[in-house]
């Protein structure tokens, strides 16, 4: 299977690519972070992915903290972003600043169903419609704010 598809079997389109991303180049700290930021909510929303294919065993404890995780990196997501810095690897749309409120709402959706879902969260249906929901709030923001 294409690796940047691997959530279509869970019903969720291919809204993230997942190259190998190396951050080498990039010299601006803040940047860096608010990268490896997503970067660690692109890891954690993979591994997601893999168990609710079946492709990892579906563990509950471990669904929910990566959900926890996801959540977490979007509380953060807004403060990350906060500076406006700009560097020529990153793919930061600079329409985040001009729509900062809209972009701080659009972590808080994706912070929220995160959330909800690593506290209620049993069976492998539920992690399929959560993922649903999460691949949903990514593409918002993606198609919004980052470069393609
Ligand atoms: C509120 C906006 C927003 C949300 C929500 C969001 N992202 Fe992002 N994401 C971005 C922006 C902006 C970038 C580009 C950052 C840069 O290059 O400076 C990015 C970059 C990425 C990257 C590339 C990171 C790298 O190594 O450079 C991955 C992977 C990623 N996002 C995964 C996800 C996943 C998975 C979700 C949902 C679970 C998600 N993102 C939700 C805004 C968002």
């Amino acid at each position: 299977m294409n690796k940047t598809c691997w959530l279509l079997a869970a019903g969720v389109s291919c809204f993230v690519q997942l190259p190998v991303l190396a951050h080498e180049g990039v010299k601006d700290p803040a940047v860096l972070a608010r990268m490896d930021s997503m970067k660690e909510i692109g890891k954690a929303t993979k591994f997601l992915g893999a168990m609710a294919k079946g492709e990892a065993r579906f563990d509950p404890l471990k669904a929910r903290q990566s959900l926890a995780l996801i959540s977490d990196e979007a509380r953060r997501t807004p403060e990350l972003f906060a500076g406006a810095n700009d560097d020529p690897k990153s793919k930061g749309d600079p329409a985040i600043w001009e729509d900062f409120a809209d972009f701080r709402r659009k972590s808080k959706e994706l912070e929220r169903i995160a959330a909800r879902s690593a506290n209620e969260l049993s069976v492998v249906d539920e992690l399929s419609a959560a993922l649903r929901d999460i691949g949903a709030a990514c593409r918002a923001c993606h198609e919004a704010y980052r470069k393609p």
